[in-house]
């Protein structure tokens, strides 16, 4: 071993860490990126001279070169909470208030933060080492993005000062996407046809998401750490010097975070934000408010869902004014017409903002918003923007009132109207008017209509049909290929190649993706129809009431509707009882529960009965879904496929190699058959599956008292025999 180049690999290590700490923690490089690029070539060089010195933390081993097949599951050793929110200065009154409460006699501080708006991470580091990186999840067990967190350079693979630092600590934060970032992400999505992401936090989920981690890396994530999990030693006793020690580890730190020492103050720093965030390069939703000390966040406990020592205080939408220049009139997936504002680009929440949704033609004439107005945009959930008001000062002379269309901007066939009560509700758009009116294109050949309905069809929430995506669709309905959805399953590898820009090996892909979404969840197939007011959650229902399609197909009206009385009733007579005193609040709160947990058609309203009933009964269509069953498709109720799947539930770790197959291949095979896999043994993992040479996970298993299984007893486990004539040869 040459021991010059190791003592000049680890120097330029230390160099570009302190180079990376220096940029990314303390916001002051000290090189150029020219400068910095050259010790990353150099020691880019010496490592490929001497490869047998390459370490997973060296700077050059960020980004690794084989892409994922699947993401692991990783529990998190302490829950992952969600933070209360509240949104007027007065709740945060009310706020230190409760703190007052349950800690009087005591003093407090408060730490108040910028809240960013990306998606939180845990990352485990290990003797200074970052091990594993986790998603939230549901909060108790997320995915194991790992292989992607590597990718970004404001987390350190090593830490900083190590030798002070505990032994294992998880350190808590949130990946973003900075606004330049963003902004040329979707830039070069607008140059090869791709949908945008709709804001910075989708961005940087979806680019967390990604199986190819060399994709993740050009994606320009970064980071700020905000807390710490599971740690062996305590680091500090404030929250505050907890996030100092957290810098001096080489962890990004926000520069904007403050203490408080009075809610009055808290406020202040609050409304002092609500300009400044405008300015800073990355989102920011509101601010995170911290009782300091530490030993006061365990006096003060959480709910199980988030914590009672924090809380967030959500800005208000953020609006922007800009002018109309056209009304558009866009077909969806139920041939409803939507009209949509062109609008002079303006910059709203970090987007530079070009469309906004007027939602129907009764809010467009209540806003009375019409070509040439002057209008306030705000982002809704800060995803869609939407036009909030008009300023009619400043409306010109020839403004005309928008006319309501009477044909299909695409096909040009006269279209429906429909005139429906308002239910109510407070999220109904139309508030402001006693009835609504739907807009609708019924023509079975308008190609829009056609496409939004296979775009939606195909989704991910629906058939989830991976590599068909919208581009192709336009191309596959264009060229007459697809008239229906039945046509997709009729589609060849031929039929495929022959379309612009599609390559041999995408259109084995496009196949191998429609043939594998055949075997498809019913409520899937239900929901995937494009049925007026059917989503995900009443496909569910639906699915679990009926169990198959032959029975969905012969649906009987009354008897759904005699059900859907019976409920109402039960729960009506629950009411009067509680209303004539014969039970408490309590009582009736746990019967009503009861009752709603045996519900048959829960959250299935009159008007979702009607709507499917209706849809159900045209001949129409229930020859399209005897021709999808006809081509192959095969609806079956969740239960039944995940009881087809032998290994449903359970959770592998592979270690060692295999006769009959490569790692990846066998971890393929596992999943197949409905099992997990992860890359680290735990009390959740329900076999180890050891070939020859396994490594330590094998130790790990066996403290851990794990079932140990070899590739003989898996095979059996699957149904799958080796055949004794052809070793390594599978046979079913
Ligand atoms: S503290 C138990 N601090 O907001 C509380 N969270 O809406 C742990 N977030 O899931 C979180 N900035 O992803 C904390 N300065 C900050 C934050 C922050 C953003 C996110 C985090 C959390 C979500 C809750």
């Amino acid at each position: 071993m040459n021991k010059d180049a190791r003592q000049i690999i680890e120097e330029l290590r230390d160099q570009i860490r302190r180079h990376d700490y220096l940029y990314y923690v303390l916001n002051q490089p000290q090189i150029t990126d020219q400068q910095y690029d050259q010790l990353f070539t150099r020691l880019k060089k010496i490592e490929s001279e001497y490869p047998e010195l390459i370490a997973p933390d060296s700077p050059t081993q960020r980004v690794s070169e084989q892409p994922l097949e699947a993401f692991d599951q990783i529990a998190h050793s302490v829950p992952m909470l969600s933070i209360d929110n509240t949104y007027n200065p007065d709740e945060l009154i009310a706020f230190d208030q409760r703190i007052a409460k349950a800690l009087a006699p005591q003093k407090y501080e408060y730490v108040v933060e910028p809240k960013i708006d990306g998606l939180a991470i845990s990352l485990r580091y290990e003797d200074g080492l970052l091990k594993t990186a986790a998603t939230r999840g549901n909060g108790q067990i997320g995915d194991n993005v790992t292989q992607n967190i590597r990718t970004i350079k404001a987390v350190p693979l090593t830490l900083l000062n190590a030798q002070n630092a505990p032994q294992t600590i998880e350190v808590r934060g949130e990946v973003y996407m900075p606004l330049k970032a963003f902004q040329q992400l979707n830039d070069l999505r607008a140059e090869a046809g791709e949908q945008f992401f709709a804001n910075p936090r989708n961005a940087a989920a979806g680019s967390l998401k990604l199986l190819d981690p060399k994709i993740t890396a050009a994606r320009n994530l970064s980071f700020f750490a905000y807390s710490v999990g599971q740690i062996s030693e305590p680091i500090a006793d404030g929250h505050y010097d907890t996030l100092q020690r957290l810098k001096d580890f080489g962890f990004p730190v926000n520069e904007n975070i403050k203490k408080a020492d009075s809610i009055e103050n808290v406020i202040k720093i609050c409304n002092d934000f609500t300009k400044k965030r405008l300015t800073l390069d990355y989102m920011i939703d509101g601010m995170v408010i911290k009782v300091n000390n530490l030993v006061q966040h365990d006096l003060l406990g959480s709910t199980g869902r988030a914590p009672k020592w924090c809380i967030s205080y959500k800005f208000p939408a953020q609006q922007a004014q800009t002018i109309v220049r056209s009304i558009d009139v866009q077909v969806g997936k139920t041939g409803t017409l939507t009209p949509v504002a062109n609008l002079e680009p303006v910059l709203l929440a970090g987007t530079t903002v070009k469309r906004a949704s007027l939602h129907n033609f009764d809010e467009l004439n209540r806003l009375d918003v019409r070509c040439g107005d002057t209008v306030l945009v705000e982002k809704a959930g800060e995803i869609i923007p939407q036009v909030v008001e008009v300023k009619k000062e400043f409306r010109p002379d020839d403004a005309e009132i928008f006319k309501k269309p009477t044909i299909c901007p695409s096909c040009g066939e006269k279209i429906e109207v429909r005139t429906k009560k308002r239910t109510g509700k407070k999220d109904e758009i139309a508030h402001k008017s006693e009835k609504t009116h739907s807009y609708i294109c019924t023509n079975k050949n308008c190609t829009t209509l056609l496409k939004e309905k296979i775009n939606y069809f195909v989704g991910r929430d629906q058939m989830n049909i991976e590599d068909v995506g919208p581009s192709l669709i336009e191309q596959l309905v264009e060229a007459g290929l697809v008239k229906n959805f039945a046509d997709i399953y009729k589609l060849t590898k031929e039929d495929i190649v022959e379309l612009e820009r599609i390559a041999d090996k995408s259109a084995d892909n496009i196949v191998k993706a429609i043939r594998k979404s055949k075997i498809i969840p019913l409520w899937r197939f239900l929901a995937g129809l494009g049925i007026r007011h059917i989503g995900g959650q009443s496909a569910q229902t639906l699915s679990n009431y009926f169990g198959t399609i032959e029975k969905v197909l012969s649906v009987d009206e009354d008897e759904l509707k005699k059900i859907k009385k019976q409920e109402k009733d039960e729960k009506k007579l629950l009411k009067n009882k509680l209303n004539r005193q014969e039970i408490g609040k309590e009582e009736h709160k746990e019967k009503l529960k009861e009752l709603q947990k045996n519900e048959k058609l829960k959250d299935i309203g009159d008007e979702i009965i009607d709507s499917f009933c209706n849809y159900m009964k045209d001949t129409k269509n229930k020859t399209m879904i005897e021709e999808l069953i006809s081509v192959g498709v095969k609806p079956e109720s969740s239960q039944k496929i995940k009881s087809k799947e032998k290994l449903a539930g359970k959770t592998f770790v592979v270690t060692g190699t295999f006769t009959n197959f490569s790692r990846q291949q066998i971890e393929q095979e596992i999943r197949d058959a409905g099992g997990k896999t992860s890359s680290s043994v735990s009390k959740i993992t329900n076999f180890v599956l050891a070939g020859e040479n396994p490594g330590s996970k094998l130790n790990k298993a066996r403290q851990l008292q794990v079932k140990v299984i070899n590739e003989n007893e898996f095979l059996q486990l699957i149904h799958k025999k080796t055949s004794p004539k052809k070793e390594g040869h599978l046979w079913e």
